[in-house]
C-alpha cells in the first residue's frame, strides 16, 4: 500500500526543511519516498511554476481566476501523470510540497475568489484524490516575514529596498502585503476546521527537531508498519 501526504503553510514556515528531514527518515525506513512540488514536477508544471511565481509588469498581469486555473492545470497534470500511477505502487510514501489546500488558502482566502467555485475546481483537478495526512505548519505571518528577511540578510547583500527582490523577481506571493498573508493563514485555519481528521496543525515556531519528531510520530500513527 502507498500513502500520500502533503505539507501546507504560509511563506517561510519551514516546509522545505521538514520535507527534507522527513524524506531522510523515510529513505532509511521500510518505505520508499517520492517528493513532488506544486506547482512543478511535471513539464507543464515547471513551465507554469515560472509563470506563476514571477512578478510581471502590470500590463502582463493575469486575472486571479486565470491564476487559479493555471495552478489547477498544473495539479491536474501532476495527479494524472505522477500521483495516481505512484499510488498503485507498494510501500511508497508520496510527499507533496503544497497541494490542494494551497489553492483554497491563497486563491480563495488570499485572493477572495469564490470558495464554492474553488472547491469544484479543486475536485476536478485532484480527481478527488486527497492526502491521507496533511501537515499544516502554522505561524503568524509577521514572525515569518521577519525570519525570511533575517535569512536573506545573512546570505546576501540585501538592503531594505531590495529585500525581497533578490531572487530574479520570482517572489510574487511573498511580495503581497501582510494583510494577504494574514488572510492566507486564517484560510488555512478555516480549512483545518473542515478536515480535522486529515490535517494536523503544527506550531512552526518550535525547534525544527521537535517539529520533525512530531511529524514522524503522527506518520507512524497513520502507518503502523512504518519502521
Ligand atoms: P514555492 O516556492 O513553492 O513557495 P513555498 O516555498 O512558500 O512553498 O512557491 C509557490 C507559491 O505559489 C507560494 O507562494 C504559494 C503559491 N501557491 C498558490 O497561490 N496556489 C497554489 O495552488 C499553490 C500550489 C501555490
Amino acid at each position: 500500500m502507498s500513502y500520500f501526504i502533503s505539507f501546507e503553510g504560509g511563506e517561510g514556515t519551514g516546509k522545505s526543511t521538514q520535507i527534507k528531514i522527513l524524506k531522510g527518515k523515510i529513505d532509511s525506513s521500510n518505505y520508499k519516498c517520492l517528493v513532488i512540488q506544486e506547482p512543478g514536477t511535471t513539464q507543464l508544471g515547471n513551465k507554469l511554476r515560472n509563470l506563476l511565481k514571477k512578478e510581471t509588469p502590470k500590463e502582463e498581469s493575469i486575472t486571479y481566476m486565470s491564476e487559479l486555473l493555471l495552478f489547477s492545470a498544473a495539479r491536474s497534470e501532476l495527479v494524472t501523470k505522477i500521483i495516481k500511477p505512484n499510488l498503485k505502487k507498494n510501500n511508497l510514501i508520496i510527499i507533496a510540497d503544497r497541494y490542494v489546500d494551497s489553492t483554497t488558502a491563497y486563491q480563495g482566502f488570499g485572493r477572495n475568489l469564490d470558495l464554492s467555485e474553488i472547491k469544484l475546481i479543486n475536485n476536478i483537478a485532484t480527481q478527488m484524490i486527497y492526502p491521507d495526512i496533511t501537515f499544516l505548519l502554522d505561524s503568524n505571518p509577521k514572525i515569518m516575514s521577519h525570519r525570511i528577511m533575517t535569512k536573506d540578510n545573512q546570505s546576501k547583500n540585501v538592503t531594505p529596498e531590495n529585500i525581497r527582490k533578490d531572487i530574479k523577481g520570482s517572489r510574487k506571493f511573498e511580495e503581497e502585503p501582510l494583510d494577504f498573508h494574514n488572510r492566507v493563514r486564517n484560510g488555512y485555519l478555516e480549512i483545518l476546521k473542515s478536515y480535522p481528521g486529515r490535517i494536523i496543525k503544527i506550531d512552526a515556531n518550535q525547534d525544527k527537531n521537535i517539529i520533525s519528531n512530531l511529524i514522524w510520530q503522527n506518520l507512524q500513527n497513520k502507518i503502523p508498519n512504518l519502521k
